[in-house]
């Protein structure tokens, strides 16, 4: 008994000896380091800081004129928001059908139907979720199983390749391969009629494509128009890419066409050519649109997929346990927006609107000091500038805090954001590691905002 009071004792003596020497506070956060290392293997690397988390606050702390991320900074239109305002007060405020409310999938069945040519079936051909992304995210984790392989076609919107991740999947890159580059003097002496559009400039490679396409293929992603570089795939492309798939049956093609009513010169809005409508191809495709994109509202977060029940019915099934369903109201808005727009100009305004503020921000890049060379882009929100005549202060290459080393399109933003007050994306992000060098001299700038905000960038690349 004296010995175990004695054992006690000592134990006792030692762990307020550890405590005041700081001993248990590091073993506590030793060990709660080690719980949070027990978060699943599937969200490998995204405690990485992210091009979002580094140059928004930048953004913040600089008062920049932010033309990173790509939403637009003025209202929904008049007919969402009146349509909004009744039915919150009228509701549906319970949980609606999951995979889309009653009267949204109506409408969206009846939207797509001409554009399918083929009548939808409403409840089987669509599943309503939270925005693209989301609609994505249950396509990835519906369709791919582990150690199957997904295409992507980048440079390529950041979110597929976490959503491939965490599905088990394995992201196989394509990337397309820039051609014709147009530099200010060339797009001066132009004028602002654009011969040589992104959509000429960015090709895809289909030689590296049949190469890469293999049995184990589970998804080919297409994004029309594409983000970063603004292209919208021709119809040819499309049945090229569709003669090299139907090689493989168990391949599906996703195409995501959330800037579907955003193309300029070729194109009418909402009438690019469509993977889904190629001869035998409809079977094969599940196609993703957003209600945040078609009306200047991307924080409403609706989305939905099309598709054939075949595979509609497993993007339901991750949906109804993942999402369940969304906001009722917001869904019979969009529902009523979906009607009223396509019996009125908006769409065509819109698109007009958004090619007039890519031809203003194409103005300001062409007459900048700032030696961008750039692709002129033909849908979306977004223009891709080449960065290679730019000199950038060594200083800009190197974290301060961290020292961590960057790499030119990453030093060239900061150094943007900082010393002139304009935020840019570097497009490294938007590439696997293997192929991260492509986007090294490359950055994205977004028009999808006021004239008066790019007129003020205009302003500051010339400060
Ligand atoms: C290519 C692409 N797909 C999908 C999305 C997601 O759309 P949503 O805002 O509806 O989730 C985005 C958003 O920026 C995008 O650029």
């Amino acid at each position: 008994m004296m010995l175990l009071n004695n054992k006690y004792k000592l134990i006792q003596n030692q762990i307020l000896r550890l405590i005041k020497n700081n001993r248990i506070n590091y073993l506590m956060s030793t060990s709660s380091q080690q719980q949070i290392q027990r978060g699943a293997e599937r969200l490998n690397g995204f405690d990485k800081p992210t091009v979002w988390s580094i140059f928004s606050p930048l953004s913040v702390e600089y008062k920049s004129v932010n033309l990173g991320q790509g939403f637009p900074n003025w209202n929904p239109p008049d007919f969402f928001m009146d349509s909004l305002l009744k039915l919150t007060k009228e509701g549906p405020h319970q949980y609606t059908r999951a995979f889309g409310s009653p009267k949204l999938v109506k409408a969206i069945a009846d939207f797509y139907s001409p554009i399918f040519n083929r009548q939808l079936d409403a409840n089987t051909n669509v599943c309503v979720s939270a925005g693209g992304v989301s609609c994505l995210n249950s396509i990835f984790l519906g369709l791919v199983n582990p150690g199957e392989e997904v295409i992507l076609l980048d440079p390529s919107y950041d979110c597929y390749r976490a959503q491939i991740q965490m599905a088990g999947g394995i992201s196989k890159s394509v990337p397309l391969r820039p051609r014709q580059l147009n530099s200010q003097t060339d797009i001066k002496q132009r004028g602002p009629v654009y011969t040589v559009s992104a959509s000429d400039a960015w090709d895809v490679d289909f030689e590296l494509l049949e190469k890469t396409i293999n049995d184990n293929t589970k998804i080919l992603l297409i994004n029309t128009p594409h983000n970063p570089t603004g292209k919208v795939f021709n119809r040819q492309e499309l049945e090229r890419i569709h003669e090299i798939v139907k090689k493989y049956p168990k391949c599906i093609v996703v195409e995501d066409g959330v800037y579907e009513h955003l193309c300029f010169d070729n194109y009418e809005p909402l009438k690019l050519p469509r993977f889904a409508q190629l001869e035998g191809a409809w079977d094969r495709t599940v196609s993703v649109y957003s209600a945040g994109k078609l009306y200047s509202a991307t924080g409403i977060r609706m989305g939905w997929a099309v598709g054939p029940q075949s595979i509609i019915k497993y993007v339901q099934s991750f949906h109804q346990y993942s999402v369940f369903c969304q906001h009722g109201p917001m869904q019979d808005a969009t529902a009523e927006a979906l009607e009223l727009s396509s019996k009125s100009s908006y769409f065509t305004d819109t698109a007009q609107k958004l090619k007039n503020h890519r031809d203003l921000l194409i103005n300001q890049l062409v007459n900048s000091k700032i030696p961008f060379n750039i692709w002129v882009p033909e849908g979306g929100f977004f223009v891709i500038c080449d960065i290679s005549q730019v000199e950038v202060d060594p200083k800009y290459f190197v974290d301060e805090k961290t020292g961590e080393k960057y790499t030119k399109d990453y030093a060239f933003s900061i150094w943007l954001c900082k010393e002139k007050g304009v935020t840019a994306i570097p497009c490294s992000v938007f590439y696997p590691p293997e192929y991260q060098h492509l986007g090294q001299n490359l950055v994205r700038f977004a028009f999808c905002k006021t004239e008066d905000t790019i007129l003020e960038a205009g302003k500051r690349f010339n400060n």
